[in-house]
């Protein structure tokens, strides 16, 4: 691979995560799995993406969709198997595509052998490789709402578990299981694995006085605010191991607190993630002030501080982002332009660039404990059902308009959703200033967003109109549309207005 940059790869990237469960089918069981990515990578490089997260694809009984690990250093026979990631990873590279894989190191299945030989008696050498107590506090489980313990009959101790029942929390403070995990990371780094997206890291840490917490007590699970000075050990020990590697391997951290300030902590003095996901804008509906407040909390903290920020708008857990926007292509249309604009990385959810929506499932079809099927729904690939998912139907329903937005449909067709995004994605890696430049909001209306980025000479001015109705955005200086989020207008010159709901990239007019 290319591997010479002035800065790390990850900053100038673009990510895009695969949730390999539905993402593309090779074998007919309606479960997407390696091979079927293996045959979309072309469509990956056509979209113009640098680097791939596939959610977990180690051995798991799949209580948690792959959350649950019973094995770190093999992978489900419904993915595929080792040759097959072998195969994935040196293809990719070929492609000049990164391949992040996703590490959970807050807990293991209860099917996992540790797990086995740990409730298995009170004196049993992993006992301790777990936490068990004899008397529960009042933590409240992120799945499964209840209780964050469970009772063990067999050894009469109560054992914590953060999500599910089935997902025992390790104890990091174990060295033998912070040994034990460090393999598992080496185990996947010698295969030539770039990086990992780390699951809950600011669990690992947990309060050791295991004190009840006011919170639990209102019903908040203790996953959704854990941050204990214990994680960043246990961080920076996974930096430092992943450090060691040669070529630039990265940590992106799921550090699912919404506080801009408390996820800064989670870069350390540069020992910790290179970069951490950041929420708001996550579950945030296609409002103007949200944006504007999320994006200026980010500027404020993260770029004194020399942390790169990340930029996502949709994720396997979450409610798609044209969902959230009441089903609107123009609001989802813009906020691609923002997501591909902003300072920082961008994460794309996999048919996100098809403009997809969440399934409609009903409460009975539902599979996932956490009720998060919705934007799990397969890709369609073809425009004909079933959408290249051979055999029996897919484990989840289709999104809606399938057949319309089928990837078939899409690549190739001027101003689809998939051509913006390629459009978007190609403009990027033209533009210094767009990839690594500085970022100043401008003024304008309540309702438009309008920034400046700027690296040196390259410029680039971005106006967003979050408002069904058109609005003057006047800039000093002739500015040419580059990439308007509807097609219209790119290439002639900017005439200081936006249509309704419209987004624009401009760039300063060549004399
Ligand atoms: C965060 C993951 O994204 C989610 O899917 C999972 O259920 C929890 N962590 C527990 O691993």
């Amino acid at each position: 691979m290319s591997e010479t940059r002035r800065t790390p790869w990850w900053m100038g990237a673009t990510v895009y995560q695969i949730y390999p469960r539905s993402f593309a089918d090779s074998n007919g069981d309606g479960i997407g799995d390696l091979q079927g990515v293996l045959r979309h990578l072309d469509y990956l490089k056509r979209l113009g993406v640098d680097a791939l997260w596939l959610s977990p694809i180690f051995r798991s009984p799949m209580a948690d969709a792959g959350y649950d690990i019973s094995d770190y250093c093999d992978i489900d026979p419904l993915f595929g198997s080792l040759a097959d990631i072998d195969r994935l990873i040196a293809e990719a590279h070929a492609r000049d595509i990164r391949v992040l894989l996703d590490f959970v190191p807050n807990h293991t299945s209860d099917e996992h052998p540790w797990f086995v030989e740990s409730r298995s008696s009170r004196d049993n050498p992993k006992r301790d490789w777990y936490i068990w107590r004899d008397q529960p506090n009042n933590w409240r489980a992120a799945l499964g709402a209840g209780s964050a313990w469970t009772w063990d009959e067999h050894t009469q101790q109560y054992y914590l578990h953060l999500f599910l029942a089935k997902q025992p929390d390790l104890n990091w403070r174990n060295p033998e299981v912070v040994a034990a995990m460090h393999d598992v990371l080496r185990f996947w780094l010698d295969r030539g694995i770039d990086g990992f997206r780390i699951d809950v890291i600011h669990c690992t840490g947990k309060d050791p006085s295991f004190a009840d917490d006011p919170r639990c007590q209102a019903g908040q699970p203790l996953s959704d605010f854990n941050d204990q000075p214990y994680s960043h050990e246990v961080l920076r020990g996974l930096r430092k191991l992943v450090d060691s590697y040669p070529g630039d391997r990265m940590l992106v951290g799921e550090v699912n607190i919404r506080s801009t300030e408390r996820v800064l902590q989670y870069y350390g003095a540069g020992d910790e993630l290179h970069l951490a996901f950041n929420f708001n804008p996550l579950d945030a509906p296609w409002d103007p002030v949200l944006f504007r407040t999320c994006i200026r909390e980010v500027e404020h903290w993260l770029q004194p501080a020399g942390a790169w920020p990340t930029w996502v708008l949709s994720n396997h857990d979450n409610v798609r982002q044209r969902s959230r926007y009441q089903g609107s292509e123009r609001a989802a249309r813009a906020a691609a332009v923002l997501l591909l604009t902003l300072r920082g990385t961008p994460f794309i959810y996999q048919g996100e660039e098809l403009g997809l929506e969440d399934a409609h499932i009903a409460d009975e079809a539902r599979i996932d404990p956490g009720g998060r099927d919705g934007c799990r729904a397969p890709i369609p690939w073809l425009a004909e059902p079933p959408h290249d998912w051979n055999g029996t139907s897919p484990w989840l329903p289709f999104p809606p308009d399938a057949d319309e937005l089928a990837a078939e449909r899409q690549v190739g067709a001027a101003n689809s959703m998939f051509a913006l995004y390629q459009r978007l994605l190609a403009a990027r890696k033209a533009s210094p200033a767009l990839l690594h430049g500085d970022f100043v909001e401008l003024p304008s209306h309540p309702e438009v967003l309008a920034y400046r980025r700027q690296l040196g000479d390259d410029l680039r001015l971005v106006c967003i109109n979050f408002a069904e109705a058109a609005h003057a955005c006047p800039q000093s200086g002739d500015w040419t549309v580059e990439i308007a989020s509807d097609g219209l207008g790119e290439g002639e010159p900017y005439a200081g207005t936006l249509n309704p709901g419209q987004a624009l990239v401009l760039r300063p007019t060549e004399a």
